[in-house]
């Protein structure tokens, strides 16, 4: 491997600041996309297309046709996540520095590291006989909605064999991992406003409501400070997970106060006490507050009483729920809890499902002993907290999707400081090469279904 040449071209590509989520950030998605489209064109792709937006396309691609052998769908994602807050990185977010070891940049991990690595694999790989084909989104951090109208206009796209996911990461250093649930995601805006403008608080106060007040009131009453959400019929359709599940999450190198003194760094953990911390990241649905707009928050005092208040939260949603029924429960619990002298309203920006997977088919096995050969150990089954939202319809054709990646879990993706290990991304080379060879040879298991 000209290792010197492939960080030379991860560097170009992660230069490039495709935040999908920033309209000013347009141009620099629709560069992103260009940058996998060449690359997809280096390996031999065919048919290499834009689809579905101008500025944040789908890139669509096929490999050389091998008539008979399987199919395999790689899915990732060339957009990131805002770099923010600025100043807390050591070195600028968009200009990729190497140092002991590790690559840091908004996106090294999560995902267009791990989608380099999936397409650098294929040229590693001594011509796998395996039929590729590519989907590579620009809105995987903004909730996909190209990606999803595109899957709905034209399903065929996600006929395939096996479909390969690498946007997560190993479970602990040396432990690699496939995940059997993601979960799904409700995000939302909800807004109170308590009167037509902002009043002078010495004028006002001690009688006029303060949209501030209304709204912390409001979110305190939807989720209490034992970590109980209390939206009516919130939980109702969670499932827990079975006995021999959890029982096998204890076997798994995870430590409740390394998590806590090592990974979160903060001064205790939170949530439903009676659950583990696994069952909780994992397993147990979520509300949180990301981020409160309203009032005065300039330099100095204002002495104001702010007539409307925005709180953007969102909610982490488990099997079974569905995204549609916890919207209607959102809203109706908004409706119920707000007193009469505020008007409250929702709006919801974007969501998920949750997605479960069974990891039982063939290509499986074969990834565990890529994993093996490569790294020492195969893979073990988890569970992830996070969320892709387009993982259920890829599943949607009946293909197995493998959910799996090379990042580690303090890579600190969304972060600041995101970094990759190289030699996760080597190892990363190297297994999901050997996976292909395997997909392809002729006892691999997996038939190509035409
Ligand atoms: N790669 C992550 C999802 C992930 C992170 C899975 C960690 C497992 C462990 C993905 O890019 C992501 O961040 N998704 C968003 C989706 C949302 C914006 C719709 C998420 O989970 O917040
Ligand atoms: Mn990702
Ligand atoms: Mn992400």
């Amino acid at each position: 491997m000209d290792q010197e040449r492939l960080l030379r071209e991860l560097t170009d590509f992660l230069r490039i600041p495709s935040v999908s989520t920033l309209p000013v950030h347009n141009q620099d998605c629709r560069a992103a996309a260009e940058w996998v489209a060449a690359e997809l064109r280096r390996l031999g792709g065919r048919d290499v297309d834009f689809l579905g937006s101008e500025t944040h396309p789908v890139v669509w691609g096929k490999g050389p046709d091998v008539p008979g052998a399987p199919t395999l769908l790689i899915y990732g994602h060339y957009d990131v996540q805002p770099p923010d807050p600025l100043a807390e990185w050591t070195q600028p977010p968009f200009e990729p520095t190497i140092s002991d070891g590790r690559i840091y940049a908004r996106g090294a991990a999560d995902d267009k590291g791990q989608v380099f690595c999936l397409l650098k694999a294929i040229a590693a790989a001594p011509r796998p006989a395996v039929n590729f084909r590519f989907l590579i989104e620009g809105e995987e951090e903004y909730g996909s909605k190209v990606l999803f109208d595109l899957l709905q206009r034209e399903p065929q796209r996600v006929r395939a064999d096996v479909v390969l996911v690498a946007d997560m990461s190993y479970v602990a250093p040396g432990w690699p991992a496939v995940y059997t649930t993601l979960r799904g995601l409700c995000y939302a805006e909800i807004t109170v406003r308590t009167s037509k403008t902002d009043l002078h608080s010495g004028e006002y106060g001690g009688a006029a409501p303060n949209a501030h007040e209304e709204l912390s009131r409001l979110l305190t009453r939807l989720k209490s400070e034992d970590g109980k959400i209390n939206i009516p019929g919130f939980y109702t359709a969670v499932k827990r997970p079975a006995k021999a599940e959890l029982a096998a999450w204890k076997k798994l190198p995870f430590n409740e106060k390394d998590f806590l003194n090592k990974r979160v760094q903060g001064k205790g953990l939170v949530g439903l006490k009676k659950y583990s911390v696994l069952e909780r990241l994992w397993a147990l649905p979520t509300f949180e507050i990301h981020g409160i707009l309203g009032g005065f928050t300039g330099q100095g005092a204002k002495t104001v009483i702010p007539a409307e208040a925005t709180a953007k939260v969102s909610m982490r949603l488990v099997p079974n729920q569905k995204l549609a029924t916890v919207e209607r429960q959102l809203a109706a619990a908004i409706r119920r809890f707000a007193p009469k002298h505020v008007t409250a309203s929702v709006r919801f920006l974007h969501g998920a499902d949750p997605a479960q997977i069974k990891i039982d088919h063939p290509a499986f096995t074969l990834l565990q002993r890529a994993f093996k050969e490569v790294t020492g150990r195969g893979t073990v089954a988890a569970r992830a907290g996070g969320s892709i939202p387009v993982v259920p319809a890829l599943g949607s054709a009946g293909a197995p999707v493998i959910l799996t990646g090379i990042g580690l879990p303090d890579d600190r993706l969304h972060a600041p400081n995101e970094k990759l290990e190289l030699k996760q991304l080597w190892d990363g080379i190297e297994v999901f090469s050997r996976f292909y060879e395997l997909l392809g040879s002729q006892e691999s298991g997996v038939r190509s279904r035409g």
